[in-house]
């Protein structure tokens, strides 16, 4: 079966990232389907119009083209306002959707009567693996950044992480030793800083100690973290309780105990971040001071390293692109059975059942 697969330009602000490679769109169209690249839509992420016309594929001047004709939208983020009305009936829409957060959007995409795949709610071995790279990629920057605002001009406490001959290297606490926690905690170790990770899961403690030689590992209790503050030059919150907000686990005294100028980089900011004092901010105006502390609170880190991120979510988003293309719907859920937990929208239906307890529309499993 040939079937027509669009990419748009992403048009969220600050969006660079773009939903196909070139090489990837090489691949679809030796399995004989057409593939239409919206131009410009791969420049932010260094993929220029010339590398997708190399690859065989038709590059169109607007969006309404690339809808207008796909029967398979691959997308980054959710859809735009602009976009909404641009999806029809039968068409298949696969991208980040976070619908639990948005009731217009899935009333949207419900009168739309597209199939609308999440990448975020695929489900393999009880692990999410269209979220784990931009987990890491989170995880990893948290250091970067959190050792950028400990610099003096950048209103930090002027600690340099890794230390040098002589002078005891800076202290990193990560709240969580989940996916972003432990590319955190290694990226701090590689640094040369010491790293201590709280969790509450021991078995993943047990992982962590084996892995990351040079990390600490404590049991998270409100205790043990009051005793890390007053030496922490760098906090990281990448905790996740599926499903909820993120736990509340820093309190105002809490970030009193922490020396002026220190750092906290609130990666679970997306799920409402674990300090009272969380509130989410923008590339652009990334940081605010609360209690003396430089809070970092970026809902969507991994934009910011726009190509790193679209190579990390096209290497495990490509096979199920290739398989949408390739079977119809039933046949693909056949194929690969963890695509059936992805489809949150079918048929003008809620076919995921957070989404729907989320915003009270019926519950209808596929
Ligand atoms: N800001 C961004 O741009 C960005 C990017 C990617 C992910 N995220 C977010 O980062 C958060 C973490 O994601 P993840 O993929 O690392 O999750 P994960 O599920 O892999 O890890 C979370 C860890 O937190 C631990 N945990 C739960 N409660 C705890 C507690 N009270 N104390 C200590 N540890 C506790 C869990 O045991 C688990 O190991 C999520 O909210 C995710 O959405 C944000």
């Amino acid at each position: 079966m040939s079937k027509t697969v669009g990419v748009p330009k992403e048009i969220k602000d600050h969006e660079y990232r773009v939903a196909l490679l070139p090489s990837a769109a090489y691949h679809l169209i030796q399995r004989g389907h057409k593939v239409l690249v919206q131009n410009g839509a791969g420049i932010g992420a260094g993929y220029p119009d010339a590398d997708y016309a190399h690859a065989g594929a038709t590059l169109v001047p607007n969006a309404t083209d690339v809808f207008g004709s796909a029967d398979l939208v691959v997308k980054v983020k959710e859809p735009q306002a602009s976009e909404i009305p641009l999806l029809r009936k039968g068409q298949i829409l696969f991208t980040y959707l976070h619908l639990a957060a948005s009731k217009p959007l899935t009333e949207s995409l419900l009168a739309s009567g597209a199939a609308c795949i999440a990448y975020e709610t695929i489900e393999v071995n009880r692990r999410l693996p269209l979220l784990e790279p931009m987990s890491e990629i989170a995880g990893r920057m948290s250091v970067l950044v959190g050792g950028y605002y400990l610099a003096k001009h950048n209103k930090g406490s002027g600690v340099l992480l890794g230390g040098v001959p002589g002078v005891l290297p800076g202290r990193v606490v990560v709240l969580g030793g989940g996916v972003s926690g432990i590319n955190a905690a290694r990226m701090a170790t590689g640094l040369g800083a010491d790293v201590t990770i709280l969790e509450v899961d021991v078995e993943r403690m047990r992982f962590l100690d084996i892995t990351l030689h040079t990390a600490h590992t404590l049991y998270s209790s409100e205790d043990h973290l009051m005793e890390q503050l007053p030496q922490v030059d760098l906090l990281i919150g990448a905790v996740l309780v599926p499903g909820a907000k993120a736990p509340k686990l820093i309190s105002r005294e809490m970030l009193r105990r922490m020396r002026p100028g220190s750092v906290f980089v609130d990666i679970a900011i997306d799920q409402g971040g674990c300090a009272v004092t969380s509130k989410p901010t923008t590339h652009h105006d990334p940081i605010y001071v609360e209690e003396g502390v430089i809070h970092y609170c970026v809902a969507n880190m991994p934009g910011a390293y726009a190509r790193t991120a679209t190579q990390a979510l096209t290497n495990v988003t490509h096979r199920f692109v290739e398989l949408l293309a390739d079977f119809t719907l039933d046949e693909a859920i056949q194929r690969q059975p963890a695509l059936k937990s992805g489809i949150n929208i079918l048929g003008g239906r809620v076919t995921h059942r957070a989404v729907a307890e989320a915003h009270g529309f019926a519950f209808n499993p596929l």
